[in-house]
């Protein structure tokens, strides 16, 4: 029903749950995406940190919680991520004495959380995003910890083990500004790579945290493109189109150099203009005219957040803002980019 009804012969379509939503903190919501939505992701509650914040502990409340639900309302279920620089807990790297810890110990370390985490969901997660966001703007791997201790080996290990450990789980890798040619051209390059020895991997996640007119269309499309050429499925993932002024510029590059609230960075704060409510409705119309055109490379879109509420883009980068980038409103209400995107059926 709702709109991935609409899409149903299309694709996907999702949002992602926040730790607000889940444990029955939020019934209302809960109805809103088991109606509109066909797949799910969880925001957070499955990051290292949530799920595995010491060596020796583990919380599996809201991630078991966020699972069940998926089973419940039949979602396309995803899980978010193994194996990712951010939110990961310092034990891993670090021992006590504040020595980084060995090769052997950390890619334990790493077995051992795909092996508990992705075995617990063992055929009730859909899809797995195993490694997140591991190559740089400028082409390059990461200089994360994963491939300052043991290298880009670390990489194929990840998909080989989450295959060993849930066969049928699809296997993707997920990254933002994959627009950038050599961004993408590099990690299509490196999955190639491992592919041909052997790495089982799906498909490739598109993040798509964009703004009113950045970036491009054509950009967008020659990177659905490129992926599917490659043999690979393209999920987009993580959509939400941010209509404040950027504190920092596409590249990357800091525009302000200081990331503190502003009333300047915060123009909305008293409601969206029509004028902008009319852009945002019409970007939104054009990405999913888009992904239609490509319907047949594209397995789901899912969007980051349900309603602007609780959209991560409210303190990121800039904390305190009021920002529009979801297509329900902040009571739950559909707003014109949902209709937009409804009537493209
Ligand atoms: C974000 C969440 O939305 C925030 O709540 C959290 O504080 C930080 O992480 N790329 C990803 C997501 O793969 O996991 C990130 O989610 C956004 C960027």
């Amino acid at each position: 029903s709702g709109l991935a009804g609409l899409f149903a012969p299309d694709f996907a379509v999702g949002t992602a749950l926040s730790n607000t939503t889940l444990l029955g903190q939020n019934p209302s919501l809960e109805s809103l995406v088991a109606r509109e939505f066909s797949a799910i992701t969880a925001e957070n509650a499955m990051k290292w940190e949530e799920i595995h914040p010491t060596a020796d502990s583990w919380d599996w409340q809201r991630a078991d919680y966020f699972v069940e639900y998926g089973q419940r309302t039949g979602m396309y279920t995803i899980g978010h991520t193994l194996v990712w620089h951010s939110q990961m807990p310092e034990w891993v790297f670090i021992d006590q004495d504040g020595k980084p810890r060995p090769k052997a110990v950390v890619q334990k370390a790493m077995e051992e959380h795909i092996a508990a985490v992705a075995g617990r969901y063992r055929g009730r997660i859909q899809a797995w995003d195993v490694v997140n966001e591991a190559v740089t703007d400028d082409g390059k791997w990461r200089e994360s910890h994963w491939y300052n201790t043991f290298g880009e080996d670390y990489f194929s290990r990840a998909f080989h083990l989450a295959r060993e450990v849930d066969p049928k789980a699809e296997l993707l890798y997920n990254d933002y500004n994959m627009t950038i040619p050599a961004k993408r051209d590099f990690a299509l390059a490196q999955i190639q790579k491992f592919r041909k020895q052997g790495m089982p991997i799906e498909g490739v996640g598109m993040q798509a945290h964009v703004h009113l007119s950045e970036p491009e269309i054509a950009k967008l499309e020659a990177s659905i493109e490129a992926i599917a050429a490659a043999g690979l499925e393209v999920h987009i993932t993580e959509l939400e189109v941010d209509v404040l002024p950027k504190a920092y510029d596409y590249m990357g590059a800091e525009i302000s150099t200081n990331f503190e609230y502003s009333d300047e960075l915060n123009p909305f704060r008293d409601g969206l203009p029509q004028k902008v409510a009319d852009q945002l409705a019409a970007r939104y119309e054009s990405l999913f005219n888009l992904f239609l055109k490509h319907k047949d490379k594209i397995r789901r879109v899912s969007l980051w957040g349900t309603t602007d509420a609780e959209s991560w883009k409210n303190d990121w980068p800039v904390v305190g803002r009021t920002n529009y980038p979801l297509i329900f409103d902040r009571e739950g209400r559909p707003k014109e980019a949902y209709y937009s995107v409804a009537g493209l059926k």
